[in-house]
């Protein structure tokens, strides 16, 4: 391995997301909407999804290219079946120093009341929650399943209590759906340990309706909380970091934005993507992917691998949020599809 690893733009490859499942029990509107994810849309079958053991190896040799946290993502990865077995192997691996992976998790927190002690147990650092709003009325029309948001909130509780914190709770905000709940969000979390962060609703994919106008700027998400509760701006944690980090004046805790549409963040991007079926993919909003299973059961050697996995990350040259409306009409001519998110994980 070369932990000094870098693509054409020298960034290095620290972050590795892993989708380990492409299901979901939510249909989120901004994500998995009903019109494209119906009854009978074709999910992939289980002999399509990449084992535990496939993605333990992937992770190990990921790992001794720099990787030093790895977040398992979805669609719902707690619809996996056995998920803390796979966080258990990943808990094992160790970086070239010998430091343990910061191991963690992204969820929308319908299991998390009864899978967050195994999964702690299991050796997960941390998780990160999809909340939407405190409106139960406004978070089930977003969920478009009717799923409660006290049961998600219950979730966040026993996640904290087991020790999986701080937890992160993510809103994704749309104008006109849930923009009217950004000062209660704000309010609800502020004085808890939990980090709330308002990411702006972005174009992955090409199934959810995705138009500027439902966009609404972190400027005025910040603008419209710190009215109400004046906020500073905070120093990011490490180079690279996907939200900017305010804290209330008075001391009683912070907030993030992640502002990929108003202030792309990918001149430090260090994340590379694995989706449900072993593709490799160098950005959220990629067309195609580098496809690590034909070489996992063709029979590749780690080294073959390793080799594999340096020489897409050394070619990269992506950088889709920077250049977003010259990326959007390249892409309606070519005809090229986005990958879901679902799929390639959030
Ligand atoms: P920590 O900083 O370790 O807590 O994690 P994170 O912020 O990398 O992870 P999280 O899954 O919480 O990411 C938050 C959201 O930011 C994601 O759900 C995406 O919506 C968005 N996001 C994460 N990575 C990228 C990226 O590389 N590009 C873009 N455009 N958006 C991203
Ligand atoms: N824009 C912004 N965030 C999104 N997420 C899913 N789809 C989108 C989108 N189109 C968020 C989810 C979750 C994380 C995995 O990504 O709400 O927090
Ligand atoms: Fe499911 Fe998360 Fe997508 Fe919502 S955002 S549909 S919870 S994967
Ligand atoms: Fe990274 Fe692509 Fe997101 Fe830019 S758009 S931050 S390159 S994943």
């Amino acid at each position: 391995g070369n932990p000094t690893l870098t693509d054409t733009r020298g960034r290095p490859l620290h972050d590795l997301r892993i989708s380990v499942t492409d299901r979901c029990n939510f249909r989120c509107v901004y994500c998995m909407p009903k019109e494209v994810f119906g009854r009978d849309f074709a999910f992939m079958e289980r002999d399509e999804l990449l084992t535990f053991e496939e993605i333990t190896r992937l992770a190990r040799v990921s790992v001794a290219h720099g990787v030093g946290k790895i977040r398992l993502t979805g669609g719902e990865p707690l619809l996996r079946r056995g998920l803390e077995d796979l966080v258990a192997q990943l808990a094992a691996l160790r970086t070239p120093d010998g430091r343990p992976i910061d191991i963690a998790l992204t969820t929308n927190g319908s299991a998390l009341a009864v899978k967050a002690q195994a999964l702690k147990d299991a050796g997960l650092r941390r998780v990160t929650v999809s909340l939407d709003s405190l409106d139960d009325a406004t978070f089930r029309a977003m969920n478009d399943v009717n799923f409660p948001v006290a049961k998600v909130l219950h979730g966040i509780e026993v996640a904290s209590n087991v020790g999986l914190g701080p937890v992160k709770v993510n809103m994704v905000v749309k104008r006109g759906q849930n923009d009217g709940d950004i000062v209660a969000m704000a309010r609800h979390f502020q004085g808890t340990p939990v980090i709330l962060r308002f990411i702006e609703f972005m174009d992955v994919g090409s199934s959810n309706g995705w138009e500027m106008g439902a966009v609404v700027p972190s400027s005025e998400v910040i603008a419209r909380i710190d009215a109400e509760l004046p906020l500073e701006e905070v120093a990011p944690n490490y180079t690279g970091e996907t939200s900017a980090r305010w804290r209330y004046r008075d001391g009683s805790g912070e907030i993030g934005v992640i502002s990929s549409v108003t202030q792309s963040f990918c001149s430090t991007c260090s994340r590379a993507r694995v989706s449900t079926d072993g593709k490799l993919f160098t950005c959220l909003f990629a067309t195609e992917g580098h496809d690590l299973r034909a070489l996992l059961r063709g029979g590749a050697t780690d080294d073959e691998l390793s080799a594999a996995m340096a020489s897409v990350w050394r070619e990269r040259t992506d950088r889709y949020s920077d250049l977003r409306s010259a990326k959007t009409s390249e892409l309606r001519a070519s005809g090229k599809k986005k990958i879901e998110m679902s799929y390639i994980g959030g």
